[in-house]
């Protein structure tokens, strides 16, 4: 069923638990005042890369600057972000609608010009298929499905300079407005291109995969949309959501984030996501209009119980929240063990936060520490084959009441760790398939909630 929460509130929403709509609303009225609908402006006074010079990876880290705000947040906790698109892909979209950036499009956030609407509340930096479906309408196809013969282009203009004319197109060779000739066929190709892509969920996924509008206007711009057609069908822009990578009474005032930037090539075109883009590339150290709110958590928090064992498993930007943990936990003075497994590519160019996690193990705020990185050695070293190599001392923790918190990656990750931690239960604890699963999903998870993830 299509969820009825309004886009805003579902941002919100951290797992299974919704928040109020004021999720601050017990720090007072400033922390109530900021919501997805209200963000704060913040600054961002830290935008620098973790990775080594030899990296080929882009993971940043921001700091944000609360100012008198007002805002709150917990470790564990995330900071919502709203992001704006670059100023080049909206104005190239402008130009290849053909359509004006001062026209006015009535939207979701009421009338305001399609420059506004293309900047700050729709995402052009992916085709959605919605869009590419509705290009339907601009064919009209005479004849049955075995006998494709005409197509009935419906254009909102022509080439030719003339005033905006509406044109239904018979098939027959002399039914052409004065002026305006047939090219070629007598089907557009792009009614062909169109119609495989609509018949075959899986050609439309690989057409969408990497395209943005600009490419998909580069194949069917011609068919003529107003800005108004275009804002119809397109996706409203969404917050993007970042587990916060530190503690409140730790790094006061401030927020940080663990970033990693996505950018990739399709088309022959360089493109980025759509946050992680404008906070790389557009948001230099001093910016003091990045859009803010915070997404309380309600479950992945750390035990009341300050002598609970934690085991940490983040690989990758999954390190951030436990950053926060292991922040909190020394001011906290926790006497809980702390066990940390960090992965990813290579001690060299990806160890993020090698330092604070070396002097975190200097301190002995850290316990234990394993470190996974896939693309050192022939093989794969993931963190889940550290865990099965740690098997009886994983079971002792959590035999004994031990929390076990996940990290990063839900697809694949999550998973294979989640599997990972059933068959310790097997081996180790001498439970059946059936009691390991109950154990771990029911009795962990559920019930005691000492199984705790972070997974996206
Ligand atoms: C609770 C939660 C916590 C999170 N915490 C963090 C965190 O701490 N750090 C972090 O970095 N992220 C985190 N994320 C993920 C984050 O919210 C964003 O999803 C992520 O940063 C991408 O956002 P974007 O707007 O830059 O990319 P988008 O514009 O959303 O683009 C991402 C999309 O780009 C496309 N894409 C990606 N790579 C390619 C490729 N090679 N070729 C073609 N297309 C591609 C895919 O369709 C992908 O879904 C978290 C998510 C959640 C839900
Ligand atoms: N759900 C999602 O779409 C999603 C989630 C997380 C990250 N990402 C994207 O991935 C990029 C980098 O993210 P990131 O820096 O957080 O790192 P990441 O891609 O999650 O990788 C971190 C480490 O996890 C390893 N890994 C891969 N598959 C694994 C598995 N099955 N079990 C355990 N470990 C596994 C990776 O190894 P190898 O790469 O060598 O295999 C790497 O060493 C970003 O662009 C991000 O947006 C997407």
């Amino acid at each position: 069923m299509a969820s009825v929460l309004p886009l805003w509130l579902k941002y919100e929403r951290r797992g299974a638990h919704i928040t109020s709509l004021y999720p601050g609303m017990a720090h007072g009225d400033s922390m109530a005042k900021w919501s997805a609908k209200n963000p704060y402006e913040s600054t961002v006074t830290v935008n620098h890369i973790l990775n080594g010079e030899s990296s080929k990876k882009e993971t940043r880290h921001f700091v944000f600057d609360l100012g008198n705000s007002g805002l709150t947040y917990k470790a564990g906790d995330a900071l919502g972000i709203i992001p704006v698109t670059s100023s080049e892909l909206v104005d190239d979209v402008i130009v290849a609608l053909g359509a004006d950036a001062d026209e006015i499009v009535e939207t979701h956030v009421g009338a305001i010009t399609l420059l506004d609407a293309l900047s700050n509340h729709y995402e052009i930096h992916q085709a959605n298929r919605k869009f590419v479906a509705s290009i339907g309408n601009k064919f009209e196809v005479i004849g049955g499905p075995s006998e494709i013969r005409i197509v009935k282009r419906i254009r909102t203009s022509v080439d030719s300079g003339q005033a905006t004319m509406h044109w239904s197109w018979s098939g027959d060779d002399d039914d052409y407005p004065d002026g305006f000739s047939p090219i070629g066929s007598n089907v557009d190709p792009a009614f062909e291109q169109w119609n495989s892509l609509s018949s075959d969920d899986k050609a439309m996924s690989d057409y969408l995969w990497a395209r943005d509008y600009i490419d998909v206007l580069n194949d069917f711009g011609h068919l003529g949309f107003s800005g108004q057609d275009f804002v119809d069908q397109i996706d409203r822009l969404k917050p993007r959501l970042y587990s916060i990578a530190s503690s409140p009474d730790f790094e006061l005032g401030t927020v940080h984030l663990t970033i990693a930037i996505v950018r990739y090539e399709g088309q022959g075109r360089t493109k980025t996501g759509l946050t992680t883009g404008y906070l790389a590339d557009r948001v230099p150290e001093g910016t003091s209009n990045v859009r803010v709110f915070m997404s309380p958590t309600r479950s992945f928090i750390l035990p009341g119980d300050g002598s609970k064992d934690i085991i940490m498993v983040g690989p990758g930007t999954g390190i951030a929240p436990f950053r926060a943990f292991l922040q909190q936990r020394k001011l906290d003075g926790a006497t809980g063990r702390n066990w940390l497994f960090f992965g990813d590519w290579t001690e060299e160019g990806e160890f993020l936060y090698r330092d604070e996690i070396g002097a975190f193990v200097e301190d002995g705020t850290i316990d234990k520490l394993d470190l996974a990185w896939s693309r050192e050695g022939p093989e794969k070293v993931y963190v889940q084959h550290l865990m099965a190599g740690h098997a009886a001392e994983i079971w002792d923790w959590i035999d004994n009441g031990g929390y076990f918190y996940v990290c990063g990656d839900k697809n694949r990750m999550a998973r294979d760790v989640h599997s990972t931690l059933i068959n310790i239960c097997i081996e180790q604890g001498g439970l059946s398939e059936e009691d390991a699963k109950q154990f771990v999903e029911q009795t962990m998870m559920r019930e005691e909630k000492r199984y705790l993830r972070d997974v996206y």
